[in-house]
Order: structure tokens, then sequence, then C-alpha cells
């Protein structure tokens, strides 16, 4: 018999930048130095406080399962970050510890959708964001983002696309791929719509000169995701995740339980240290981060690129390339193979994004000046 591959298997689109870091390897292995702006993870090492405590853990023997919903004082230590940051009250039992925010949203989007349920996407987004739901049966519903707004979410917008079968809206501030803010005035109208909100708010904590909102300041009926990966620069220890409302703690635990049984133990004792001992490890990161994006900022628009708002979180830079290309595929891989820089193309963040491409700054000056300097020589002969 003809071994079937599922069509959910087979129709779940690739992540496109990926395949641009795919073959900057392919041609790093032939001998060409390629410069990664195309990558959306820290160039930084984890904190060393936060690798000792993992190490300690380790040799003292926490090496085993954990309680399906995590360490109780990590779900302590989440719980008090989001009291001093932003004066919300969470209780540990509403936080479910996951391997990651991808699994977090996974699990989220399981208890939230049953097949032709709607949940509401911006268009620019996180790619995986529509890919989970559709894997699902749901039905990702988008609306667009004003270039000039810098993309942010329109709550009149969204109130046009809410039918019978919505679950819910989501957000991302700041935003993956734009690195842009939803202003608190935008975030609480949202909040207000009588629709539960998913704010996935990863890149918290990567803010510059502006402040970030959670959701829970605006309403109860919400659920964040959020993890480690960015801000601690933790990405290989898959550790995030969920802070959901009391009706839905058991759900979301029963999946966890199923699919994951719990977060790595290693990884949460190295999590409780990353919010009780990195802030200055943190501090100096995002000093870092500030002083690239400010110099990408410029050059980006010195080479002709569109970037109508300053981005001021993440570490993501989205221009607009129009100018350059119709196909921002074939633009990144032209730059990609000709430039010997990466970059992500639009087309993978939505199609109100074709056109426009993500340049990472995470990674340092020294390969910022390199790349944007590669990229001008290449668009002066083009
Ligand atoms: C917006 C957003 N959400 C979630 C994730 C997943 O992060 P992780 O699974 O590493 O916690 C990413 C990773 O790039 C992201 O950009």
């Amino acid at each position: 018999m003809p071994t079937i591959i599922t069509k959910k298997a087979l129709t779940i689109p690739p992540f496109i930048v990926m395949e641009v870091m795919e073959r900057a390897h392919e041609l790093e292995k032939q001998g060409q130095q390629v410069i990664h702006l195309e990558i959306g993870e820290p160039d930084f090492k984890t904190p060393s406080c936060i690798c000792n405590a993992a190490n300690e853990a380790m040799c003292q023997g926490q090496t085993h399962y954990t309680h399906s919903l995590g360490i109780l004082s990590l779900r302590e230590a989440i719980c008090a970050h989001y009291q001093e940051k932003y004066g919300v009250h969470v209780s540990p039992d509403q936080v479910i510890v996951t391997s990651g925010t991808s699994p977090a949203l996974l699990l989220l989007f399981c208890a939230l959708l049953d097949p032709g349920d709607e949940i509401i996407l911006s268009d620019p987004h996180y790619p995986c964001y529509p890919n989970y739901a559709t894997f699902l049966g749901g039905k990702p519903v988008f609306v667009k983002g004003e270039e000039k707004e810098g993309f942010q979410l329109d709550p009149e917008q969204i109130k046009k696309k809410i039918g019978g079968r919505t679950r819910a809206v989501l957000i991302n501030s700041p935003a993956n791929p734009t690195g842009n803010l939803l202003s608190p005035e935008r975030m609480e109208a949202i909040a207000h719509l009588e629709l539960p909100v998913i704010s996935d708010e990863i890149y918290h904590g990567l803010v510059y000169g502006r402040k970030e909102h959670t959701v829970l300041e605006y309403t109860e009926n919400a659920f964040v995701l959020n993890g480690f990966s960015k801000l601690y620069a933790m990405t290989g220890w898959r550790l995030g995740y969920v802070i959901a409302p009391p009706s839905f703690v058991r759900p979301l635990q029963k999946l966890q339980q199923n699919f994951f049984i719990s977060a790595g133990s290693i990884s949460q004792w190295g999590g409780l240290a990353a919010l009780t001992c990195a802030e200055q490890d943190v501090m100096n990161m995002k000093e870092i981060y500030d002083v690239r994006r400010r110099y990408m900022i410029r050059r980006i628009r010195e080479l002709g690129f569109g970037l109508p708002v300053e981005p001021a979180g993440a570490f993501y830079i989205f221009a607009n390339a129009k100018e350059f290309g119709e196909s921002s595929y074939d633009l990144a891989f032209e730059i990609l193979e000709k430039a010997g820089v990466g970059v992500s193309p639009g087309i993978d963040f939505g199609k109100n994004a074709e056109g426009f491409l993500r340049f990472s700054y995470a990674s340092s000056l020294d390969n910022i000046k390199a790349g944007l300097d590669r990229i001008e020589d290449f668009l002066s002969h083009r």
C-alpha cells in the first residue's frame, strides 16, 4: 500500500526566510561570505547568570518532568513580572509554561478554534499565525495595515470583520515583521470590542524610547503569549508561556499533558533566573540594539527604501522596496546571490507585505554596515 502524506502536512506553507537562510548556507559552503540580516534571533549569548542557574539545577538533579503547568516558582516570577512592569494581577494558576512561544500558540489555537472558526489577524503578520489556524481547520481573516500608520491594526477595520464564527483577534506589539508598536489607544479600543484578544508579547522589553503595554491592562478577556527567546537571547532553550482566563487553564493543561507533558525542566530554572537576575544584561543588549537600529534606519532611508514610520521595537526594520522590484521573493534572492546579503522577503508575512523587505539588526554593527554597503553597491550597478 502506498504511504500517504496528509493533505495538511503537504499544504502547510514553508517559512520562506528559512529558505533564504538555507540558500545562504549553501553559498557559504561554496566559499562565499554571506552577511545575515534575515535572521530573527539575537546574536548575543544567553546571559551567564541564566546559564549558571540552569547548570546548577541540572547538577542538583532537576532533570525530571515538571508539573504540566510549569514549576511554581517560575509561574510566580512571571506573575510578579506582570505586576511590577504593568501593574496587572495574574495568578500563577493562570500560567501555562511551554517549550517556547510556538507551542503556546499551538495549544491556544487548539483550544480556541474548531474547524470553520475564524481568527482575525493583521496583514502583515508573523507567518506561523495563519499557518497554525489553517492547519487546525480554522480560517484566518486578515485586516490590512496601512504603511503610513506603521501597519497598526485599526479597531474600526476589525469591527467590520467580526462575524458569527469569529473566535478572537490576535495582536503583536512590538510586531514581527514591522518592529512597530500598537498605540495604547488602539490597543484599548481593540480590547473593548467584546472579542477575546490574543496578545503575542514576545518582543516586550525590546522597545526603544517608547513604552509597551500588555493587553491585560485593558481587559481580562485576553490571552497573553510570551517567551524567553528574544529578550533574554534564549532561542535554543525553548521556553515560553500562555496567560489565560481561569476557565481556559484546564483545557490548555490537558492539551499540554498530551502533546508535551511539560516544558523542559532545566530551561524552566534558567527562565526563573532570567526574570530575577538578568535585568542588567537585558539593558546592555537593548542599548546595543538601539545603536544598530538608529544606524540601520538612517542607512536604509539613504539607500532609497521607504520607511515612513520609525520602528521602535523588536529588532526588525520593514522597508518598502517597491522601487527596486515587484516581487520581494525575487529581490531577496537577487540580493543574496549578487550582493551576498540575506534579507527576508515581505511576501513571507502576508499579501499586504509584498514589495517590502525585512532587515534584522540582530547582527553586529560591523556586519550591518558591511551588509548595507554591499546592498548600496549592488543597487548602484543594477
Ligand atoms: C511574533 C513571534 N511570535 C512567536 C515566535 C516564536 O518564538 P519562540 O517559539 O522561539 O518562543 C516568534 C519567533 O520569531 C515571533 O517572531
